[in-house]
Parts: structure tokens; C-alpha cells; sequence
């Protein structure tokens, strides 16, 4: 497969041109570890294309990642799925569209919804053990699209910080029976376009989703794609366009040519076997320790410990496996994460797996889990985060308006948003995940 931006950028040190243009690096960054990246770090000059109105080289890399991932249209963005979620949302404002969320979305949504001033329909998990992950069943985002009776749009995301994933076939049937859209946030999920079994949002219905690349697939951090579904009406310019308006003027080319040239090895039969040689292993690795640890299940790469159903602390597991050089994602009292992806070697599973089995918990686990909870809405998101503001004790909070989205961060899932009245069970959670400052408004 041609990788255009790369061979461009190449194309270009080769001629070793006077560099008379942005960035001021010339080409010629001090630092030592980054001098052949700055040589590559170029900005959008005759040739190279324009991230928002591409035409060129961006266009003809996109259009590969079209075919690959079996899309309508594909976008690149330099700023993660952050920006790919701004632009879908910006969208779905544009047209109108009331959003119906599940309530564990990502901070970087909430953060758009102050940007766009999003009035959000929140659905709460009908089962869930804690506040991260939870099952939510399409019958309740059913209810409020027949309600509603008007143009809306249905937000998940899947897989969740955790790994669960969400029935998008059977959100799907549903958003299209009620013409609204369905938005998928799979920025944890990039590499399902590529496994056997279709799981991919797109393919499984979804009308949007955004992937960030660096997360699963092997492209520098910031790379994410916006994916829009095949038979979809497409208004490239419009799309373009709703991405231009929260992002840089200033792409970076390392991160384009990442992505670009990701579409190589996504293109090469190495890639999917080697994706099959993790997932095998992984399943191999759970199976081999199912007798000492309870896994969360959902996605293969998200390799998960339910730690408290396990008899440990999460943190404990996570700093034990750090001091034998192992970092995690994610660890907190309940949980561990580990994400792996088609880079990770043999040698790395043979460090985890040794350090698995000589692990002894000296630790009670944490046994009360918290549930979501659910404050009352006293006024708009938007309001509420541009209001005179005052950071007070979380001990000292009840019954004030909660003005900046606090969140256990990571993984960022709001225990309570901008505009809702902080209560009981808001108060016991952020304490629960270590929170004791909040912003409330004045
Ligand atoms: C579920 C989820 N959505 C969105 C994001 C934002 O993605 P990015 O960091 O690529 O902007 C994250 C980041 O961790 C995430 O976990």
C-alpha cells in the first residue's frame, strides 16, 4: 500500500531544501532523541496538503484507511479522538439532533458539551458493579427516542475503559427504525475492524465513531481517526469543517505520517497475524491464571482484573507488577487494566506471566463498590462550567451545584457533572477514588 504522507516527507529531507517556513526547528531539533523525528516534523507547505481541506497526500492516505477500516469516509486527526468526538457532536448540533447518552462517557465528551452547550439525556446502567463500566440496555434509549418524538442521536462508549463492549447491532436497529444516528466513542477499539468476527462499530451499524490510533494500534499518541459510516449521505467539507473548528491550524506530520503509515502494516497479512498471536496468548494467559483472578472479559486486548472480586486491592497488584517493570493503564482499589496490542512480544507476555505467579496478596480487598450515582440537574452543562466557580472540600459540598466536571482521572468518568446538585452518594464516591477538592459554583 502507497503511504503518500510518509513518502512525501521523506521525499522532501532527501532534497535537504533551505527550510524558510514553520516549524523554527529547521529541521534541526537539539534534542537528541527527537533529531531524525524533527527532521520529519514538517507543516502543511506547497505539496504537503491541508489536514482540513485535504485534497493531496492527507486525502489519498485517508482514503486508504477508508478501505481498511470498510468505511464511507475516514478523517485523520491530530489531537486524538478528543477532537474526532468535538466534531461529531458539532454534527449532530448542526442538525438538530437531541444527544441520548450512557452516562460513562469519557470527560472529553463533557468537555464538547460545555463547548457546544449540549443539553445531554443521560441513561444509567441497569446493571453495573462500579462506576466505570455497566451494562445498558438499548430498550431504555428506545423509551426516550419514542418519547422525544424528534431528529436525536444515540452516544456509547465501547468498549469502555474496562473493556465491556455494548450490543452496537442492537443500537444500531434501533437508531435507524427512529432515524436518529448512532455515535460510537471506540476510541479503545481500533483494532476490531481487523479480527475475524466483525466488531468494528462501523460494520456492526454505528453512523460515527471515533478510534484513537495510539491507543491499540501502533501510531504515535494524538493519532486518531473519525470514522462515518458507508452508506451515509457524506458532506466531506461539513465534516472537515466540524473538525477545523476545535483543532490547531498547525497538524503535526509525525503524527500524519504515523497514521499513514499504520495503513501499511494494517494492510499486511503480518499485522493480522500477529494481532491473532496476542489475542491467542491472551486467552491463553487467562485461562492459565482463571483459578487466581477474576478477568473482566469484554475486549481481548483489554486484558482486565476484576482485583476486588480477586481478594486484592488493584493498586496493590499494579505497584507490585511496577516494581517488577511492568506498567499498567489503569489500576485503582477494585480494578486493573492492561491494554496490550500486536506490538507487544513474547517476551513481554513471559515478564507479565512470571510476575502473575509469584504474586501474593498481602491486602484486604476494597468489598463496598460504588454505583453511578445519579444527581439531580439544576442547570445546563454549559452554564454551569462558565459560572463563577469556588473549589471547596468535597466533605463540605452537599447540596451545591457541581461547576467543573470532576472525575477519577483517569479514566475520566464523571461522578458528577457541571450543573448537578452534589449529593450523599456523589460525596461518598469522590472520596471512594481519593477526590476531596470540588468545583461548585458561587
Ligand atoms: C473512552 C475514551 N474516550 C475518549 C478518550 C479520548 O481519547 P484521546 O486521548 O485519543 O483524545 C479516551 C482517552 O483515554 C477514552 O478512554
Amino acid at each position: 500500500m502507497r503511504t503518500p504522507i510518509y513518502d512525501f516527507l521523506t521525499h522532501y529531507i532527501q532534497q535537504n531544501p533551505v527550510r524558510l517556513h514553520m516549524p523554527g526547528h529547521k529541521g534541526r531539533l537539539g534534542l537528541p532523541a527527537l533529531q531524525q523525528a524533527a527532521a520529519l516534523d514538517l507543516t502543511e507547505i506547497a505539496g504537503a496538503d491541508s489536514l482540513f481541506e485535504a485534497d493531496g497526500i492527507i486525502a489519498e492516505s485517508e482514503m486508504h484507511a477508508a478501505q481498511l477500516f470498510g468505511t464511507g469516509a475516514t478523517f485523520y486527526s491530530c489531537a486524538g479522538s478528543t477532537l474526532c468526538i468535538q466534531a461529531m457532536l458539532m454534527l449532530m448540533k448542526q442538525e438538530g439532533r437531541t444527544v441520548i447518552a450512557a452516562r460513562n462517557v469519557h470527560r472529553a465528551f463533557l468537555n464538547a458539551a460545555v463547548l457546544l452547550d449540549l443539553s445531554i439525556h443521560w441513561i444509567y446502567p441497569r446493571e453495573s458493579d462500579d462506576i466505570l463500566s455497566g451494562r445498558y440496555d438499548p430498550s431504555d434509549f428506545e423509551a426516550v427516542l419514542q418519547q422525544l418524538g424528534r431528529p436525536a442521536c444515540i452516544y456509547l462508549t465501547s468498549p469502555d475503559y474496562l473493556g465491556r463492549m455494548a450490543d452496537i447491532g442492537a443500537f444500531a436497529e434501533i437508531c435507524h427504525r427512529y432515524h436518529a444516528k448512532l455515535l460510537v466513542d471506540n476510541a479503545h477499539g481500533a483494532h476490531l475492524a481487523f479480527l475475524s468476527e466483525r466488531l468494528h462499530p462501523i460494520q456492526l451499524g454505528a453512523d460515527y465513531c471515533c478510534d484513537s490510533a495510539h491507543k491499540t494500534l501502533s501510531c504515535l499518541t494524538g493519532a486518531a481517526y473519525l470514522h462515518v459510516r458507508n452508506d451515509y449521505d457524506l458532506d466531506m467539507n461539513r465534516i472537515r469543517s466540524a473538525m477545523a473548528m476545535f483543532a490547531s491550524t498547525s497538524p503535526s506530520y509525525l503524527i500524519l505520517a504515523s497514521l499513514d503509515w499504520c495503513n501499511r502494516e494494517l494492510a499486511s497479512p503480518l499485522f493480522r497475524e500477529q494481532l491473532g498471536e496476542v489475542l491467542t496468548r491472551l486467552q491463553k494467559l487467562e485461562e492459565e491464571f482463571s483459578s487466581r483472578y477474576v478477568f473482566c472479559g469484554g475486549d481481548l486486548l483489554h486484558f482486565s482484573i476484576d482485583a476486588a472480586a480477586s481478594g486484592f486491592p488493584g493498586t496493590e497488584l499494579a505497584d507490585y507488577l511496577n516494581r517488577h517493570g511492568i506498567v499498567v493503564e489503569y489500576a485503582d482499589l477494585y480494578y486493573v487494566v492492561m491494554l496490550f496490542s500486536p506490538a507487544n512480544t513474547e517476551e513481554d507476555f513471559r515478564r507479565l506471566e512470571e510476575a502473575l505467579e509469584l504474586f501474593v496478596p498481602q491486602q484486604l480487598p476494597r468489598k463496598t463498590r460504588f454505583q453511578l450515582p445519579r444527581p439531580e440537574k439544576v442547570c445546563r452543562i454549559r452554564e454551569a462550567a462558565l459560572a463563577p466557580q469556588e473549589s471547596i472540600p468535597v466533605k463540605k459540598s452537599l447540596g451545591r451545584i457541581c461547576a467543573a466536571v470532576k472525575v477519577p482521572c483517569p479514566p475520566a468518568v464523571p461522578i458528577v457533572l457541571s450543573g448537578e446538585r452534589i449529593d450523599e452518594n456523589c460525596i461518598a464516591v469522590c472520596e471512594g477514588y481519593g477526590i476531596s477538592e470540588i468545583n461548585v459554583i458561587l
